[in-house]
């Protein structure tokens, strides 16, 4: 049988994996691979796996195990397995599921180009061609990895342990990458990094590079209409960085700013190295310097040690900043990390604070979003009737609009997560896209 040259990809956990397997999707391309929706027609199936929490790694070995039978169909079919569990769990991974034919773990990424090779048996390969192959998919918004790994080592956190320390990219290698993603059609740009603000490099004379200098730097490549990053740290959330933010036009008024507790007993024991005042002293800045700031959150229920009054004070600083939205995420032990071994609160406790500050969460949200209903948002469109506002709100649009275009959108509905909204710049139900012209950042008024 022909070996079809067409892999399917998997990816479990943040943001920082999809962008390794877009990473890896491109070194298949330039192996002359092309992608598939559709496992049966893949002759590689890649599983990018998570181990942030036990959650998601469970998910990621049932996969596996299922792959079994995939593999079974047609024995020159390759199963690998990449990504955080993999580099934590890979002796257990090759021992229990021998059917998988790579293990390469996150920290092996840079590498995975060769380690195909050697999967393939050294087939033909062209890297060049990766890179002026273009975005198959025409991408409208994506991601571009600044930095790599963690130095901090917060109690809880398996990322330290799997992905190394921290290094960083020459900003000239990051602008680079940025104007080949801008020539695949990309207008939205995601810095992405474990503590994707701790970024610097040494400069040539004086002054370090710092995070707002990338930021300064990536908002001024041609074509790049918007720059956002994840995840930033509390701790690197400098005066400068802020009025980066403020400053460069392309840069969004949105902010994913991981607190994960609002006691100050808590984040200590979660080595966190800031304060609840701290916390809300940086919010107050952010709101500041960008009136209308889009801010969303993670938090952690049921750390061990965590009291009801700990937990209350999560429950009133979720209330004190008013989230646009929050991820709640449970308590899960990782095996290695100082927090397993302190005596874990049962699991019906966790579970209903969880669930708690859920439901809080969650009213907060609709409250945030409800503010939106008639105003008029840029929406930028990546596809299938939907886009993004500046502050990372996803809008379904009533109306057609081309992917890569910005239209203004008056938001009629907020209920759910994803907005709804009509475009102002035509008449809704026109048969045609309006003249290119159009379509454009203005906020002009409905003809
Ligand atoms: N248990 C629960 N949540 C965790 N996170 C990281 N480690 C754990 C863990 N052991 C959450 C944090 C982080 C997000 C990516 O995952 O909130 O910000
Ligand atoms: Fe994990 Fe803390 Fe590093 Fe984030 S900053 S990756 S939570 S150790």
């Amino acid at each position: 049988m022909a070996f079809a040259m067409k892999y399917f990809v998997r990816t479990y956990g943040c943001q920082m994996n999809v962008a390794d397997s877009n990473e890896m999707a491109r070194h298949l391309r330039a192996r002359g691979f092309s992608a598939t929706a559709d496992p049966d027609d893949a002759s590689i199936f890649l599983v990018n796996t998570c181990t942030v929490r036990q959650h998601a790694e469970d998910r990621a070995f049932s996969e596996i195990g299922r792959l079994r039978r995939w593999k079974a169909a047609r024995p020159d079919r390759k199963v690998v397995v990449t990504g955080c569990a993999a580099e934590r769990t890979r002796v257990f991974l090759e021992r229990r599921f021998p059917h998988i034919d790579l293990v390469a773990g996150a920290r092996s990424i840079e590498s995975f180009g060769e380690a195909v090779d050697r999967l393939l048996s050294n087939r033909p390969t062209d890297e060049s061609l990766d890179y002026a192959a273009g975005s198959p998919d025409g991408r409208v918004a994506d991601f571009v990895t600044i930095m790599r790994g963690c130095n901090y080592s917060c109690a809880y956190c398996i990322v330290p342990y799997v992905r190394g320390r921290e290094s960083y990219r020459p900003m000239g290698e990051i602008l680079d990458e940025v104007r080949e993603r801008v020539d695949e059609g990309v207008r939205d740009v995601t810095l992405l990094g474990q503590t994707v603000n701790s970024y610097h490099r040494d400069g040539r004379a004086g002054r370090n590079t710092d995070f707002a200098d990338l930021l300064e730097a990536v908002g001024e490549v041609d074509g790049v209409e918007r720059v956002r990053f994840i995840s930033p740290h509390p701790f690197y959330m400098t005066d400068r960085v802020i009025e980066a933010m403020a400053a460069v036009p392309a840069v969004c008024e949105g902010l994913h700013l991981p607190v994960q507790s609002g006691s100050d007993a808590v984040l200590g024991a979660m080595r966190r190295n800031y304060t609840r005042e701290g916390y809300l002293d940086l919010v107050g800045k952010l709101r500041r310097a960008m009136p209308g700031i889009v801010l969303s959150t993670d938090v952690i229920a049921g750390f061990p040690g965590e009291t009801e009054d700990d937990f209350r004070h999560t429950l009133s600083l979720l209330e004190a900043v008013g989230f646009d939205w929050c991820f709640v995420f449970k308590y899960s032990p990782r095996q290695g990390t100082p927090a397993a071994e302190r005596p874990a609160w049962p699991e019906a406790l966790v579970e209903e604070r969880h669930r708690v500050c859920l439901d809080l969460a969650e009213g907060i949200g609709r409250e945030r979003r409800r503010r939106l209903v008639g105003t008029i948002q840029d929406v930028l469109v990546e596809g299938d009737g939907a886009g993004r506002t500046r502050g990372n709100y996803k809008v379904q649009i009533d109306g057609r609009a081309a992917a890569g275009s910005t239209v203004p959108v008056r938001v009629s509905n907020a209920d759910r997560v994803t907005l709804e909204g009509e475009r102002v710049d035509i008449a809704v139900g026109a048969s045609s896209d309006p003249p290119s012209s159009c379509v454009t950042l203005a906020r002009s008024p409905s003809p």
